[in-house]
């Protein structure tokens, strides 16, 4: 029989492979690290995997897939849960998910195996990922199961059994998810509220604002239909905008954020997240859904785009209602095609002009100075006939006090 692991290199997943090997002696264990765009060297995962004891070793790259099919589809949405998390973690499990499952097929694994935590939404959204593709597989979750119960234990076991721990050590340090849309930083001295984050030591994507320089820096994204295609002029993929997003918009500071927020497994739990070229992609998108979208459509779309994010954030990627909300947020897409430029100064993402040929605003309307589309004594007949039920409310009340 075979377990395909879900394998990062880091400390958790490296110990579950003796230990898998203790409590299920008879598994081979294939490990399956998924390249979402975190920032490890791949072959130095490769052959620990292998020198801890795996017997085969997958690295699937599918960071441009994570962008244009996971990433994409939250933004076209403005996906943002709880008003601030931009759910970076959240999209990566089920692809995760998807590729572990394909791994097993291919390796005919009748088991999957991963490091969540039994207190952590990734074990929600990981399992109810692989159970809507293959609701045959069968989940081993060693957090849920053995005996050690911190970082410290965990250490003292890869020790006991030659786990290569290369720069690991027992400082409370914090817990990481990186991926190209974004780095999360959770444990250590953010556990308790009443502490400031100290940002110079956390951050790995982005400047501390008091490091962003002094001069700020405008780009331009061109959009076509809700996508983002172009920047400052040239033509770029999921992966390639992301990157060079990250990079300006790391710079700059922008999207960094410190959130106390609701878990799906009750409790609340606080997290620093960096998002820099995120951030900006969802600030430019907003922009110009301002601009394209009527208003009815752009309201009901905000309510929308809040249950999209906690649906993403629920670990109901994998779901029919899922598919309606892309449905309905592609309708309303169409014509959100134009170039927004932003200028980034100081962790701000600042509008600094847009064009587009489907703008529903028309400064001949708009504009203080008289135009012929609108006249102004049309006014005086609408406000009376809005105005209706308020001036019925009011006149019933100074009857009744008449009384
Ligand atoms: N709280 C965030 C979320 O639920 C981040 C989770 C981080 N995951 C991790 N394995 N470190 O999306
Ligand atoms: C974990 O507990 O495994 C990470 C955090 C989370 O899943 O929310």
């Amino acid at each position: 029989e075979k377990v395909v692991l879900a394998y990062s290199g880091g400390l958790d997943t490296s110990i579950i492979i003796p230990w898998l090997k203790d409590n299920y002696g008879d598994l081979d264990i294939i490990a399956c690290c998924v390249n979402v765009g975190q920032e490890d060297d791949m072959g130095q995962v490769r052959e620990k995997a292998i020198s801890s004891g795996a017997s085969k070793v997958y690295v699937e790259n599918v960071v441009n897939e994570f962008v244009e099919d996971y990433v994409y589809k939250g933004l076209k949405a403005n996906a943002s849960y709880e008003c601030k998390y931009l759910l970076g973690t959240a999209y990566a499990r089920p692809l995760i998910a998807k590729k572990l499952v394909e791994v097993a097929h291919k390796e005919g694994a009748k088991y999957i195996a991963h490091g969540c935590t039994g207190k952590g939404n990734d074990q929600v959204r990981l399992e109810t990922a692989i159970a809507s593709i293959d609701p045959t597989i069968e989940i081993i979750a060693p957090w849920r199961i053995w005996n050690i119960t911190s970082r410290e234990e965990a250490i003292d076991y890869a020790m006991s059994k030659n786990i290569n721990l290369n720069g690991i050590s027992k400082e409370k340090i914090y817990s990481r998810d990186q991926n190209i849309l974004h780095i999360s930083h959770e444990g250590g001295m953010l556990e308790n509220p009443a502490n400031e984050a100290d940002f110079d030591e956390i951050l790995v994507m982005s400047n501390t604002v008091e490091k962003a320089p002094d001069i700020g820096e405008y780009i331009e994204i061109e959009f076509k239909e809700g996508i983002p295609v172009k920047l400052n002029g040239k033509k770029l993929n999921g992966e390639k905008m992301l990157a060079a997003l990250n990079k300006i918009g790391g710079i700059h500071g922008i999207g960094v954020i410190d959130l106390l927020e609701n878990r799906l497994v009750g409790m609340k739990s606080r997290g620093i997240y960096e998002t820099p070229g995120g951030t900006i992609l969802i600030e430019a998108h907003k922009y110009l859904e301002s601009f394209v979208l009527e208003k009815e459509t752009a309201h009901f779309k905000d309510i929308i785009g809040q249950k999209y994010a906690e649906l993403v954030y629920n670990a109901m990627w994998f779901s029919g209602l899922k598919d309606a909300f892309d449905a309905f947020v592609d309708s309303t897409q169409k014509n959100v095609t134009g170039t927004v430029k932003l200028k980034l100064y100081k962790g701000n993402v600042k509008f600094a002009g847009m064009v587009s040929q489907n703008a529903l605003y028309n400064e001949e309307i708009s504009s203080f100075s008289t135009g012929d589309l609108y006249d102004q004594k049309d006014a005086s007949g609408f406000i009376n006939l809005y105005s209706l039920p308020y001036k019925i409310q009011a006149l019933n009340k100074l009857n009744n006090t008449g009384e």
